[in-house]
């Protein structure tokens, strides 16, 4: 059995091997059903789980410098999950924020929302507004929650306001197109780390991660931990980005 004091050393270990963080880290949480059934809970203790896992993440990486982290918490094809899932999914949504808010803003962090807001309730609708509001001078860690989210829809929709605004297509440039994005403003995606071991993107964040590095581990999300994280950095030390040109040796 691993002690605390060998996954302190362990984490150290690692430390020493990551020599670049990235500066937006988008995650994929995935497995948050498996790890409940595989304890005999319903799946929503899983989702339970995983908020709390969002947390010791979230720090983690403000300990390690990354400056933006954005997280698929609910995509637009998750409204085909049995009904009660889904409105489990909305209401953990609603009492994070209820209980999360304060401590989140005490400690710097900015609220950010990637998605839809059509579709979600008045009431969760204004506490997200308000969560935005609330953190939006923090400048410690962008977390950026993808709810209500899908990256066709997010491009769907950049285009319907492109037109619009009376954009004249010849004008249009790829720039401006990400600015219209849910995410505009902030910097595209270095990482991409996908916990529960599949190897896809699942409409995340499609046309930001053109040149994101990607990882996947078949741990599930609640498991995830600090030094799974310390392993997808290091792993992302080593990877040599091009962005399609050739690097003179
Ligand atoms: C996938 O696990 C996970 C999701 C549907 C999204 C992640 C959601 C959370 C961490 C909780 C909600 C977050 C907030 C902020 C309210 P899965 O159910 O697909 O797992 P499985 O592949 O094992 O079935």
């Amino acid at each position: 059995m691993s002690t605390q004091a060998d996954s302190t050393l362990s984490n150290v270990d690692l430390a020493a091997e990551i020599t670049a963080v990235p500066h937006h880290l988008g995650i994929i949480m995935d497995g948050n059903g498996r790890w409940a059934q595989a304890r005999g809970m319903p799946r929503l203790a899983g989702h339970r789980a995983g908020v709390d896992n969002i947390r010791r993440i979230l720090e983690h990486c403000v300990q390690r410098g990354v400056k933006v982290l954005t997280i698929y918490a609910f995509s637009t094809e998750n409204w085909q999950r049995p009904p009660d899932e889904v409105s489990g999914l909305m209401r953990l949504l609603g009492l994070t924020i209820q209980r999360q808010l304060n401590d989140l803003d005490r400690n710097g962090v900015r609220i950010l929302h990637s998605g839809r807001m059509e579709g979600i309730n008045k009431h969760l609708q204004k506490q997200i507004v308000n969560a935005l509001e609330v953190t939006k001078h923090n400048d410690r860690i962008i977390l950026n929650v993808a709810f209500n989210y899908g990256g066709r829809a997010e491009i769907l929709d950049a285009v319907r306001h492109i037109i619009q605004d009376g954009t004249a297509p010849e004008l249009l440039t790829e720039e401006m197109l990400s600015s219209y994005l849910y995410t505009g403003g902030l910097p595209d995606p270095d990482l991409i780390v996908r916990t529960g071991g599949e190897w896809r993107l699942s409409n995340f964040l499609i046309w930001q991660a053109a040149y994101a590095e990607y990882y996947t581990t078949p741990t599930y999300w609640p498991d995830f931990d600090e030094v799974e994280l310390d392993k997808a950095f290091v792993e992302f030390s080593r990877r040599e980005r091009r962005f399609g040109r050739v690097l003179n040796k």
